[in-house]
């Protein structure tokens, strides 16, 4: 399987899928490919379609070594259709044909499913460039710049990906779903993206990490749960798909810990101890860290949305079909059918929130969404170790999971970030205190004014420790052409 490991650029579209033998493909590609550019050149501001990025390519999608760094117009990015090696004998990891040979083609009475879940996905990957689109304009460095740019270019290679999916293996409707994933906006009245936290704004930097921290975790556990997919070429794309999604989580994680880090170092600098001084530090160009932790309230809850309902027959259906199966699924001791396995789900009984032993079929997204919350809690770990290392009296956390919740049993409900019922007015009182407000986000925006030298980073965000590509601290990794 070495060969197939390598990406092939003898056509427009880089490739490891043997693409110029496969004609008809081919053609659906590149007959899509102009609407594409059209959209991506709408988006992304034109400054910056001029601009050199040093971004990285991949050459080949062996675990080492995938990547090639070079400056590149971004319009001339080359989105390739990239999947991980085939597993010889791999086999159908879960559900009712546990054991059985993967399918290279899709099952008939699976159709439907398949599409909609590869739509689904694939919806996701353009909005949160649509969403990110006014970034470029007030990026802190060009170091954030270019890493904006790497995810912006990234996501686009996944809606590649996705669509490489639907035109090869699912015929006319399939192209029909190709061309509505260039035709749906994030935010649109008329036709929004499919799912709500994709329809929201990334108004300033900061909503850019939570959201790289946060909802790309979201693609991450989506991503995992499909590359156990039966079907075997969905799973090998999501597998390689997953090793770029690492990289926008740890642009997330970073980021959010440069802004904690010089926020703490402006108030030890100023002699601020009370972290609540809300006035006294914000006049000093920071964010203060409570406005951090609404941020992070706002940008984890929608992003819990996303799992759906916890007891689903749809997440069921799909398991029991071997189309998506648990995070780690090769990894859990049972029987991989849950024929007779239960699983605790939330709910919500006399006012109060329980968990309740469900078939585990029907709770795969309760599941998904539990692993999720673990892995989550992993960088705010870190970012509390900065903080305290610095000597400020502040923690942040995870709200409980029913706050702020727009699907499921928590929707809508009074509850706030500890999980305690409150009574709808105090609810709708203290909500300024848990989530940004206007005023907030205006103080944010008031921060966001470019820097575009080499080297310098604004006020309110430490550099970061390590260059990308091990490049220099003054390393220009955005030649920018302003018209
Ligand atoms: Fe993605
Ligand atoms: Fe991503």
């Amino acid at each position: 399987m070495a060969a197939m490991s390598n990406v092939s650029y003898d056509t427009m579209i880089p490739n490891n899928v043997g693409l110029s033998s496969d004609r008809r493909v081919l053609k659906a590609l590149e007959k899509w490919h102009p609407g594409y550019i059209n959209w991506w050149n709408d988006l992304i501001p034109q400054k910056f379609q001029d601009s050199l990025v040093y971004l990285r390519t991949a050459v080949s999608v062996d675990a080492k070594g995938w990547a090639k760094f070079d400056y590149v117009k971004m319009p001339d990015y080359r989105w390739g259709i990239l999947l991980a090696p085939q597993v010889e004998d791999r086999k159908i990891p879960c559900g009712e044909s546990t054991g059985e040979a993967v399918w290279q083609e899709v099952p008939g009475e699976f159709r439907s499913t398949l599409r909609r879940l590869i739509v689904i996905q694939g919806d996701t990957e353009p909005a949160s460039i649509e969403q990110q689109r006014f970034l470029g304009n007030s990026a802190p460095s060009l170091y954030d710049l270019r890493n904006l740019f790497q995810i912006n270019v990234e996501e686009g290679r996944h809606l590649w990906s996705m669509v490489y999916l639907l035109q090869k293996y699912f015929g006319a409707d399939g192209r029909e779903e190709a061309d509505g994933l260039l035709q749906r906006s994030s935010g649109s009245e008329e036709a929004p993206r499919m799912l709500g936290a994709f329809n929201e704004e990334t108004p300033d930097w900061l909503s850019f990490f939570m959201f790289t921290y946060f909802t790309d975790r979201d693609g991450k556990m989506q991503l995992e749960s499909l590359a156990q997919s039966g079907f075997d070429p969905l799973s090998r794309t999501c597998r390689f798909m997953l090793t770029e999604e690492a990289h926008h989580m740890f642009v997330g994680e970073t980021g959010v810990g440069r802004i904690v880090q010089r926020t703490c170092e402006a108030m030890k600098a100023a002699g601020i101890d009370d972290p609540y001084d809300t006035d006294r530090i914000r006049a000093l160009g920071v964010i203060d860290l409570p406005t951090i932790q609404k941020k992070l309230n706002l940008h984890y809850s929608l992003s819990l949305d996303l799992f759906g309902q916890e007891v689903s027959t749809n997440a069921a259906n799909a398991f029991n079909a071997g189309i998506k199966g648990r995070y780690m699924e090769h990894r859990i001791d049972d029987d991989h059918k849950l024929t007779n396995a239960t699983y605790p789900v939330a709910r919500v009984v006399d006012g109060k929130i329980v968990r309740e032993d469900a078939p585990a079929l029907t709770a795969i997204n309760m599941r998904l969404r539990d692993d999720y919350k673990r892995d989550a809690a992993g960088g705010v770990g870190r970012w509390n170790k900065a903080i305290q290392k610095a000597g400020v009296e502040f923690q942040l956390q995870l709200p409980h999971e029913a706050f702020h919740r727009h699907i499921g049993v928590f929707a809508g409900q009074p509850i706030d970030i500890n999980g305690d019922f409150l009574s709808q007015d105090e609810f709708t009182r203290k909500q300024t205190d848990w989530l940004p407000t206007k005023a907030d986000g205006d103080f944010i925006q008031s921060l966001m004014v470019p820097v575009y030298d080499a080297g310098e980073y604004a006020g309110w965000i430490a550099p970061p420790k390590v260059g990308i590509d091990n490049q220099p601290g003054d390393f220009e990794y955005v030649q920018l052409h302003m018209a």
